[in-house]
C-alpha cells in the first residue's frame, strides 16, 4: 500500500510554544477558506489549488502520447524555457531518472538525451550545448506562458533555425511542440502560422505552479516517467492538505511553523536535502517561495543546501553565524539504490567500524547529528519524509509545498501569486538593448 510524505517538527518544537500554534490556527484554517474559494488576493492565479481533481484528461492524454513519440523517435530533446516554465520538469527528471542519464546509452534511457536551454543568456552555455548535441536529431518542447521572455525566445530562434536549417519546415513541424498561453503571445501565433503541436499554459495557473500542467509534465513524461502516478500523487496531497485541523493537516503545519519562524527573526529557511538528485528540486522550491513570499519589503529568503557536501563549506555559518536561520530537511526513507560498506583486512583507512553499514545509514546517521548540533546552535530544524523516491511521491511533495505556499503568503499579508519585482531588470535591460 501507497504511504503518505510526512512532516515532522518535533525537533523545533523548543523554539516555539503550543500555545502559539493553538493561536495561528483559526487564521490558517480561515486563509485555506479564502484560498480553496478563490476569494484572496491573486485569485486569478490560483487555479492550482484544485488541479489535481480538475485538470484536462483529454489534454493529458495527448501529453503522455507526446512523451512517447518523442522516446521513440528523437534523440535529443531541447526543453527550452525559464523560471516556472523550466524548473519544474527539470527538478522531476532530475530527481527521478539516473543522475548521469545523458550518459546512459540509448537502450538504457528508453528514449533521448535531455538538455535545457532558454534558462540564461550565457554564450558558453549556448555555444557548449550545441557541440555536445552535434549532429543528432534535435526536437524541441519550447515552454513560454507569455511567448515573449527574452532568455527562451532567444535559445528557440537559434534551436528553430537549427532545425528548420537541416530537415526542413515539414521536418521542424515534427520536431517542434509549442507549451504557451491558449490564445496571445508571439509564440502562439507562431506555432500556429508553423502548424507546431501546441500545449496550453492554463490562464488560472501561475507559471511557478505550474509543474502539474502541460508545463511540466511533457518533458517528463519524455523522461519516460509515469504521469499518472505523480498526478496519483498529487491528489492524495490535494486530500491531506485540505484537512481542516491543523493537527491533520501537514501544509497547514508546515505554513504555520514558518511563519513562528519569521516573527521570531528566522528569516533565512535552508531547504537541506542529503540526495544531490534533489537540487533542481531545491531550485524549483526557492522560486516557488521567493517569488511567492518575497514583496512588499517582507519574506523569508529561501536558500537550498545539499548536504554533507555544504556542511564543509557553509557548515561553520549554519552552526555558529549569525542567528536568522531555521532549516527543513528532505529525507528519504528508502533510496532506490544502496551500497554495504565492507571490511578490509588490515584496517588502514579505520573504516572497519562501518563495516556491514550501508552508505544511506552513514548519510542518516550525518543527518541526525547535523540536526542535533544544529539545534543546539539555535538552528530549529522541520523534516519532511518521503517513504521512496517515486512519481507518486514526487506527486505529493509538489502539491504539499504549494498548498504551503499559498497559505504562507496569505498568512504573511502578500499576494503569494504575483510577481511585480521581475519586471523591474527587464525594464532597465530592454532601454539599454535599445528596444523599440
Ligand atoms: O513564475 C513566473 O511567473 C516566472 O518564473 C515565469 O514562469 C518565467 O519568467 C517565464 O515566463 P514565461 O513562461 O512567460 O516565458
Amino acid at each position: 500500500m501507497e504511504k503518505n510524505i510526512t512532516f515532522d517538527y518535533q525537533r523545533a518544537e523548543e523554539f516555539i510554544k503550543s500555545h502559539e500554534l493553538d493561536y495561528l490556527e483559526p487564521y490558517l484554517l480561515q486563509a485555506q477558506e479564502v484560498l480553496h474559494r478563490l476569494e484572496g488576493p491573486g485569485r486569478e492565479y490560483a487555479g492550482w489549488v484544485d488541479w489535481p481533481l480538475k485538470y484536462n484528461r483529454e489534454e493529458f492524454e495527448r501529453i503522455k502520447a507526446a512523451g512517447e513519440r518523442i522516446r521513440e523517435r528523437a534523440e535529443v530533446l531541447v526543453v527550452i524555457g525559464i523560471g516556472g516554465s523550466y524548473l519544474g520538469a527539470r527538478a522531476a527528471l532530475e530527481l527521478l531518472t539516473h543522475t548521469f542519464y545523458n550518459r546512459l546509452s540509448r537502450e538504457e534511457r528508453g528514449g533521448p538525451e535531455i538538455y535545457f536551454a532558454g534558462f540564461n543568456m550565457s554564450p558558453i552555455y549556448l555555444e557548449h550545448l550545441l557541440e555536445v548535441i552535434g549532429e543528432k536529431d534535435i526536437w524541441v518542447n519550447v515552454v513560454s506562458k507569455s511567448g515573449t521572455t527574452l532568455e527562451p525566445a532567444l535559445a528557440f530562434r537559434v534551436f528553430r533555425d537549427l532545425i528548420e536549417k537541416r530537415r526542413g519546415k515539414e521536418g521542424a513541424r515534427e520536431r517542434i511542440i509549442a507549451t504557451t498561453d491558449k490564445s496571445r503571445g508571439a509564440l502562439k501565433k507562431l506555432a500556429e502560422e508553423e502548424g507546431y503541436e501546441t500545449f496550453t499554459v492554463p490562464d488560472e495557473v501561475g507559471g511557478r505552479y505550474s509543474l502539474l500542467t502541460p508545463v511540466g509534465l511533457l518533458p517528463i513524461a519524455a523522461g519516460g516517467i509515469d504521469l499518472d502516478k505523480l498526478m496519483a500523487g498529487a491528489e492524495k496531497a490535494y486530500h491531506l492538505c485540505s484537512k481542516k485541523s491543523l493537527a491533520e493537516n501537514p501544509s497547514c503545519q508546515y505554513a504555520a511553523i514558518r511563519n513562528l519562524m519569521y516573527r521570531k527573526g528566522k528569516i533565512i529557511e535552508l531547504l537541506v536535502s542529503y540526495e544531490p538528485s534533489f537540487y533542481y528540486f531545491t531550485e524549483w522550491w526557492k522560486q516557488l517561495f521567493g517569488e511567492s513570499e518575497g514583496k512588499d519589503k517582507k519574506g523569508i529568503f529561501p536558500a537550498g543546501m545539499n548536504f554533507t557536501t555544504d556542511l564543509h563549506s557553509l557548515g561553520q555559518y549554519i552552526q555558529d553565524g549569525y542567528r536568522n536561520l531555521f532549516a527543513t530537511t528532505l529525507q528519504v526513507e528508502k533510496p532506490p539504490v544502496d551500497r554495504e560498506i565492507f571490511k578490509l583486512q588490515e584496517d588502514m583507512d579505520g573504516l572497519n567500524y562501518l563495516a556491514g553499514k550501508t552508505f544511506h545509514q552513514v548519510n542518516q546517521k550525518a543527518w541526525e547529528g547535523t540536526v542535533m548540533a544544529h539545534t543546539e546552535g539555535g538552528v530549529p530544524n522541520l523534516t519532511l519524509t518521503l517513504p521512496e523516491i517515486t512519481p507518486y511521491y514526487f506527486g505529493q511533495l509538489i502539491y504539499f509545498f504549494e498548498k504551503a505556499c499559498g497559505l504562507s503568503g496569505y498568512l504573511l499579508g502578500v499576494n503569494p501569486f504575483d510577481q511585480p519585482g521581475v519586471e523591474a531588470y527587464k525594464k532597465n535591460m530592454f532601454r539599454l538593448l535599445g528596444k523599440p
